[in-house]
């Protein structure tokens, strides 16, 4: 059963600053602590800025609704994917409340991520639009309704089948838990990474790949 339940700020939080000459030329100061409403927007805008430095995979979310018409699909570039729990397997995706794609995965209860590879730059392009222009270029990407779900699978490195668990509004935006009742993998590719508004590929590794295990691990 799904429920749906709000986040509230506590008006108790405190903010640090930033020293003025650079992050790195003093150790972080706490400055001043003030309810956190009193700075809200100001603190929203810097939350966008900074928040831009944390690369992150790039996803396609998909849904549908159906209609007297026929089944229309719909999906959205997303980055806010997180896996939430093991047992039962969760994710969540966070989208804004007026969300064109949230009113369509809510009537469907149904949904599926497509985790993008290097060469799906320009898919992810194209599904960061309106709804209007990102429906009209569906049939033309290669994709195909998931065998548990129906929402669409685009070409990828793995995907994962969800229905609705659950669904919290957290601020301007909505959490959407997923628990996932398929998964798929296809061969490895270099996932497409997103950070500081572009899309990239990924480097040279830091550190040698663990070993791969030869025997069974307990
Ligand atoms: C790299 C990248 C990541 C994005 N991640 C999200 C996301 O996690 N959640 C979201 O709602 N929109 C995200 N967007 C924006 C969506 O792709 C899309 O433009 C928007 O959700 C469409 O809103 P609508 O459903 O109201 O039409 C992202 C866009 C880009 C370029």
């Amino acid at each position: 059963m799904r429920s749906r339940s709000t986040v509230r700020s506590t008006g108790t939080l405190v903010w640090y600053d930033q020293p003025a000459a650079g992050p790195f030329s003093a150790a972080p100061e706490f400055r001043e602590a003030r309810p956190l409403s009193s700075r809200g927007s100001a603190v929203g805008h810097e939350l966008g800025k900074v928040i831009r430095s944390f690369a992150t995979g790039v996803c396609v979310a998909a849904t549908y609704t159906d209609t007297p018409d026929g089944r229309r699909h719909d999906a959205i570039t997303v980055n806010s994917l997180t896996s939430v729990s093991l047992e039962p397997p969760l994710i969540c995706i966070c989208l804004p409340g007026n969300s064109d794609f949230l009113s369509a995965l809510r009537s469907s209860n149904l949904w599926a991520v497509s985790i993008l590879h290097t060469g799906g730059d320009e898919v992810a392009r194209i599904l960061e639009s309106d709804r209007q222009s990102r429906m009209a270029a569906l049939p033309s990407l290669t994709a195909a309704p998931g065998p548990s779900t129906g929402a669409l699978v685009l070409d990828c490195l793995g995907w994962l089948e969800c229905v609705l668990r659950d669904e919290f509004d957290a601020g301007d935006h909505t959490v959407v838990i997923g628990e996932v009742l398929a998964t798929g993998a296809q061969e490895r590719r270099s996932p497409l990474i997103s950070l500081h508004g572009r899309y990239h590929a990924t480097g040279a590794p830091r550190t040698a790949a663990p070993p791969v295990p030869t025997g069974d691990i307990r």
